[in-house]
């Protein structure tokens, strides 16, 4: 393991980020006024997240969760994406937002909207925490972003490393040793 598991400074903190989802969540109440939507958390690192938005969402709003893994290295997304654990509910003529921690290559987003795409929601969009850009492969993009992050490996508020740190009230970045 190259990484040590030193947590370095805080990068963004909570009360930024609970600002934010105030923000966003005004933009989502604005943009499906008089609709209803379903968040989709995508399990566990979107968690947080999504508990911050949700709470300021004013429309008629549901929420389901699945679960996905990409097989391969702990830093570093294969590009072969896996369900864990698929929808409790029918998609089909409603309003979708997948929610998530991070967009990173973005090949996880695409192959769940394209999954979720096939089961002919109303719409679908993609809010996430964080957006990595740097380290793009699929053409994806978030309609509600919180934060653009440069190309290091984050970890608090939802997003882990082997599992750790997803606890942390603040975002911050493995320091290299
Ligand atoms: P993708 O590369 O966009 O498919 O991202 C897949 C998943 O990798 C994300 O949902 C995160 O769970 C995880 N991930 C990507 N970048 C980071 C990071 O910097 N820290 C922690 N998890 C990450
Ligand atoms: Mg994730």
């Amino acid at each position: 393991m190259n990484k040590s598991q030193v947590i370095g400074q805080v990068m963004i903190s909570q009360e930024e980020i609970q600002q934010r989802a105030i923000e966003i969540a005004a933009e989502i109440t604005e943009d499906y006024k008089g609709e209803s939507v379903l968040l989709v958390g995508i399990l566990r690192g979107a968690v947080p997240w999504m508990v911050d938005v949700m709470k300021h969402i004013d429309l008629d709003v549901e929420i389901d969760f699945m679960a996905v893994s990409s097989y391969g290295a702990a830093t570093k997304s294969s590009g072969v994406v896996k369900i864990n654990k698929d929808l409790d509910s029918d998609i089909e003529g409603r309003h979708v937002i997948i929610v998530e921690d991070i967009v990173d290559t973005g090949i996880t987003l695409q192959y769940l909207t394209g999954y979720l795409e096939n089961r002919k929601p109303k719409s679908i969009k993609i809010c996430a925490l964080l957006d990595k850009p740097a380290r793009r492969r699929a053409d994806v993009y978030g309609d509600y972003v919180g934060f653009s992050v440069e190309d290091k490996f984050i970890v608090g508020y939802g997003l882990d490393f082997n599992q750790k740190y997803r606890q942390l009230p603040y975002i911050s970045c493995l320091a290299e040793d």
